[in-house]
């Protein structure tokens, strides 16, 4: 816990809109009421100018769960979430206090400035109040048959196992990790990606290799069973987790996937992309997957997606792109396992994804029982960097269920 009161404050009229709803900005604004409440409560005010720091608002996530009218009395929390060097985490939740309604809930990302707005460490006393261990939120290494894995986790709780997809990394999940408090979040980069090292694949490795290390992964975070979410490839290792370690998945998320195999045409591709690969090097795939990746709303109005992508790509290893090629030509038809899914089941698709498109995922949806389907605006491929509110909105209500 951190070291923040609760404090209750009471919604005004003149906070409200047309229709006499506490209305986003006021709401926003009601959460930092209550945040300097809850600071001139507990710590005091003076802790930044005591030690010379500001916290520095850098990025704020906001779910408006329900309205709120004029003399409604919230009650609002306020939890540090996470800690590193430089930032910090706060979470806050306005709770309705006559019904327990939730009104809302946001993630607020801090960096500390100094008064020339320079980044600096987060002081001693600051990190006390926090009371949230420090870097939490750095990898570990886990050594598994030749290859060392960066594995990100954060968090207490359940697991939930994020499975990135090819040619990326774990930070495709960076609007993921910080959320799904009540979840322990593990996020690797995959052999051959992101900040892994050692053998890509062994040869004729294959789905089984990487769905292997996600056993080793659980292994040494001593988990029994997660609930694995996977993005396109990721969900291709996920198929083959089913396979073969079935007891390790107690919750299904499907991503920007399919279940079916590469038609002969996609496999020529895919020995070509190699080809590229070993020839110009990873940039080169880069530039050719990312229109596929985007949707025309990303690329027009998320410029530092675009670029997170491209970067994420870049850093792959040629040896890791070859692999993943190789293993995906030549992975096995997962759909006549989807009846057999016996899992709860989540299938999310953008709605403009053109490379594993909304209507074969409807199709994974229809095939296993009981699965839902949730379809997300203005995303192609890489849906939880793109519209990041809707697909943490859609785990959070699967994730309700599973906890
Ligand atoms: C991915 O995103 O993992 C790839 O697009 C999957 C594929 O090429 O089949």
């Amino acid at each position: 816990m951190s070291g923040f009161p609760i404090v209750e404050v009471t919604v005004y009229p003149y906070e409200c809109d047309a229709f006499g709803h506490l209305n986003q900005a006021a709401c926003l604004q009601l959460l930092e009421r209550a945040r300097w409440e809850a600071l001139a409560r507990g710590p005091g005010v003076d802790l930044f100018h005591r030690n010379g720091v500001w916290p520095a608002a850098r990025r704020t996530v906001i779910e408006y769960r329900a309205s709120a009218l004029p003399g409604d009395r919230l009650r609002v929390e306020t939890l540090a979430l996470e800690r590193g060097t430089t930032s910090f985490t706060l979470r806050h939740r306005a709770v309705r206090t006559r019904d327990d309604t939730i009104i809302a809930e946001a993630d607020l990302v801090f960096v500390c400035v100094d008064r020339l707005g320079r980044v600096v460490p987060i002081p001693e006393e600051l990190g006390r109040v926090l009371a949230v261990p420090r870097g939490g939120k750095e990898a570990q290494r886990i050594a598994v048959e030749g290859s060392e894995l960066t594995v990100e986790v954060r968090g207490n709780g359940p697991a939930l196992l994020l499975v990135h997809g090819y040619p990326l990394d774990r930070t495709l999940w960076r609007h993921q990790l910080p959320a799904f408090a009540r979840w322990r979040r593990i996020a690797p980069d995959l052999r051959g990606f992101g900040a892994s090292r050692g053998a890509a694949l062994p040869p004729g490795g294959g789905m089984q290799r990487y769905a292997d290390d996600l056993v080793a992964i659980l292994d040494r975070c001593e988990v029994d069973g997660a609930v694995c979410c996977g993005l396109s490839m990721g969900g291709y290792i996920l198929f083959e987790l089913l396979r073969r370690h079935p007891e390790r998945v107690r919750g299904l998320v499907l991503m920007d996937t399919k279940a079916g195999v590469d038609a002969p045409e996609v496999k020529r591709a895919r020995d070509e992309s190699a080809a590229l690969a070993a020839r110009d090097g990873a940039g080169a795939i880069a530039e050719r997957m990312l229109p596929k990746l985007l949707s025309a709303a990303t690329v027009e109005t998320q410029p530092e997606t675009v670029a997170a992508v491209r970067k994420m790509m870049g850093r792959a290893s040629v040896e890791g792109i070859v692999a993943a090629l190789q293993a995906m030509r030549d992975r096995p038809d997962s759909r006549p396992q989807l009846a057999n899914i016996a899992v709860p089941t989540l299938v999310v698709c953008g709605a403009e994804d053109s490379l594993t498109p909304p209507g074969e995922m409807q199709a994974i949806a229809a095939a296993v029982r009981g699965a839902r389907y949730v379809e997300i605006a203005s995303a192609a491929h890489l849906t939880p960097l793109e519209q990041p509110l809707a697909v943490n909105r859609a785990l959070t209500e699967f994730l309700t269920g599973l906890e």
